[in-house]
């Protein structure tokens, strides 16, 4: 069944219901994900982006139901990385006289990538390509989320094609907006921002008042991945000058992990302070909760308590890779604090710290620790820093 996106303009991506894990193991999608291409047919033919490359075929059948692939003119590829370029080579081979087309890291990306002797053009923002009644635009995006990443507007349907930007891993076999639970749509597509974009927040609200500043008409937006933006564009965009701004709730996470229970008794005290002040918590206990969830849920939270055993003077494995992943997605407008129990020496807390500070979170307050098991004196002490804390909020 052809999907039309826009008169003239199809939906010819592939679904990819069974994925579960993305940039590695590094993002869960636990509910699959769609690679989205989008065919525009005029008196040119020009393929907006490709798929993953195990789902070429796929994507060359679906052209096939609209045009003989080997009269497409463009591929357009906004995006270097794999999930949507894999399949250009296999599309060149059905359309050898396409023309590649990109920016200039892209195009140092792609042959990087594949080895291909492909006719390129580079493209920057402002150019444009005419395909009859249709011209395609160029802007570029560079971090949002490479450096090579781009978007193309088609100005006759106001229709955005931004790539990654404003997307979600959401595998549906529904694909606009107005047809899939909105409050599953919003949950995805915050993770992703957490998880992917988080870092280029400040590069996110400069592209958002550039677009805003040439009054483009935006009638639909068709991400690269989940579902297409048509009934209300502009709730993402929304969304996105929020996170970007670090807009936050009355809401604290607490995340931790324990060797022996003491630290776990921590944590738990300090949810009761936390919920006595009447502010949101949420508890996570790391090795059983996804990290990638509780990143999406740090995005909009005000406040992180970080809480780990003392092992060989220093934090418990199972607690690293979130800190690291902090450091690396440097969440904006956030407090902090750290907090466990040690037997001798101690050192958990001071891991902490610092890696919150390299993450830009500013320390609400000293660490709370608490040798060996806490008493009920040490109960309390927990109780009233977690109240503390969320009196800071
Ligand atoms: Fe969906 Fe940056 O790839």
């Amino acid at each position: 069944m052809k999907v039309k996106v826009a008169e003239d303009v199809y939906w010819v991506g592939a679904v990819d219901w069974n994925v579960r894990n993305f940039h590695g193991f590094t993002y869960s999608t636990h509910r699959g994900t769609t690679y989205n291409a989008y065919l525009i047919v005029d008196d040119k033919i020009a393929l907006v982006d490709s798929v993953y490359g195990p789902f070429a075929g796929e994507m060359i059948e679906r052209i096939g139901e609209i045009v003989e692939p080997e009269k497409i003119d463009y591929v357009i590829a906004n995006h270097v990385e794999t999930d949507h370029s894999g399949a250009i080579a296999e599309v060149l081979k059905y359309a050898p006289k396409a023309k590649v087309v990109g920016t200039a890291r892209c195009k140092q990306g792609l042959l990087k990538h594949y080895f291909g002797d492909w006719d390129f053009q580079v493209v920057k923002t402002g150019d444009e390509i005419n395909l009859g009644r249709k011209s395609l635009r160029f802007m570029e995006a560079p971090m949002l989320h490479w450096p090579d990443s781009m978007f193309t507007y088609i100005e006759k349907d106001a229709l955005l094609l931004p790539n990654d930007a404003f997307g979600q891993h959401l595998a549906t076999s529904k694909r606009f907006d107005d047809e899939v639970n909105e409050n599953i749509i919003m949950e995805e597509a915050t993770k992703y921002y957490a998880n992917i974009l988080w870092p280029f927040s400040s590069l996110i609200i400069k592209k958002i008042e550039e677009i805003q500043k040439q009054n483009l008409k935006i009638n639909t937006i068709a991400p690269s991945h989940g579902i297409i933006w048509r009934s209300n564009p502009m709730k993402i965009v929304e969304a996105y000058l929020r996170w970007a701004k670090g807009d936050a709730k009355k809401k604290v996470l607490v995340v931790y992990d324990s060797m022996w229970g003491s630290t776990e008794k921590m944590a738990k005290a300090i949810i009761e302070g936390i919920r006595s002040e009447d502010v949101e918590a949420m508890l996570f206990r790391l090795p059983v909760s996804d990290r990638g969830d509780v990143i999406k849920e740090l995005l909009e939270a005000r406040g992180l308590l970080m809480g780990s055993s003392t092992i060989n003077n220093s934090i418990l494995p199972t607690v690293a890779p979130f800190l690291e992943e902090l450091r690396g997605l440097k969440p904006r407008g956030k407090i902090a604090a750290a907090f466990g129990s040690y037997g001798w020496g101690g050192g958990a807390l001071k891991t902490i710290e610092e890696t919150l500070k390299q993450a830009g979170m500013e320390l609400a307050s000293p660490g709370l620790a608490v040798n060996w098991v806490p008493n009920k004196e040490e109960i309390q002490k927990c109780f009233e820093f977690g109240k503390e804390f969320a009196r800071k909020i």
